[in-house]
């Protein structure tokens, strides 16, 4: 059994789709959602999902180890990164080589990077009126989104498209791709 642990710093829309994706697996397992905000939807969504939780502060994570022992504990074997949003540190990164997943709101090397998250990524990519945008999942490492990509797919852009228009298409290709890809490389 793969025991996968999903960090997540806000609604985690992502880690409930995963979640319900392996649900009936009998070879992967949701076996603990971690939030580093203690109001983060995500933990009501792990709550109705019966999945434990665990929630720590930036500063928990960046100056201790106390993340990575709840893995140890939990016995974790990968890690997904859905939607969270701190830069993940050089000892996790090492605790889990090639071993955690993040995915990116845009076709990395562009529109990557401190600072491009969420509606971030989507104001940027209308204002430069971009043709397409997509989805990078990609190995982490001790940089934002750096590390090696997996997996991408594209989505076109109209052009009276807004912000909001994007992150919807956006969504409707990480819901359709993630869980997939997360199956694929662990397995
Ligand atoms: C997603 O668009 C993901 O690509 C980005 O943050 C967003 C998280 O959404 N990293 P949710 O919390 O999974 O709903």
């Amino acid at each position: 059994m793969t025991r996968i642990a999903i960090f997540a710093s806000g609604s985690g829309s992502n880690a409930e789709n995963i979640a319900d994706y392996f649900k009936d697996n009998t070879e992967v397992e949701i076996a603990l959602i971690l939030a580093n905000k203690p109001d983060a939807y995500v933990l009501e969504r792990a709550k109705k999902l019966g999945i434990p939780s665990f929630v720590f502060s930036g500063k928990e994570f960046r100056t201790s180890e106390i993340v990575l022992d709840k893995l140890r504990e939990e016995k974790i074997d990968f890690v997904v990164l859905a939607g969270f949003m701190l830069l993940v540190p050089k000892y996790l990164v090492e605790a889990f080589p090639n071993k955690i997943v993040n995915i990116h709101p845009a076709l990395l090397p562009n529109y990557g990077g401190k600072g491009m998250y969420g509606d971030n990524v989507h104001q940027a990519v209308i204002a430069n009126k971009e043709s397409k945008s997509g989805i990078s999942i990609h190995y982490v490492n001790e940089r934002y989104d750096e590390g090696n990509i997996i997996y991408q797919a594209e989505t076109l852009i109209e052009p009276n498209d807004t912000a909001d228009d994007l992150a919807t298409k956006i969504h409707a290709l990480e819901y359709k791709h993630f869980p997939r890809v997360i199956g694929e490389v662990i397995l």
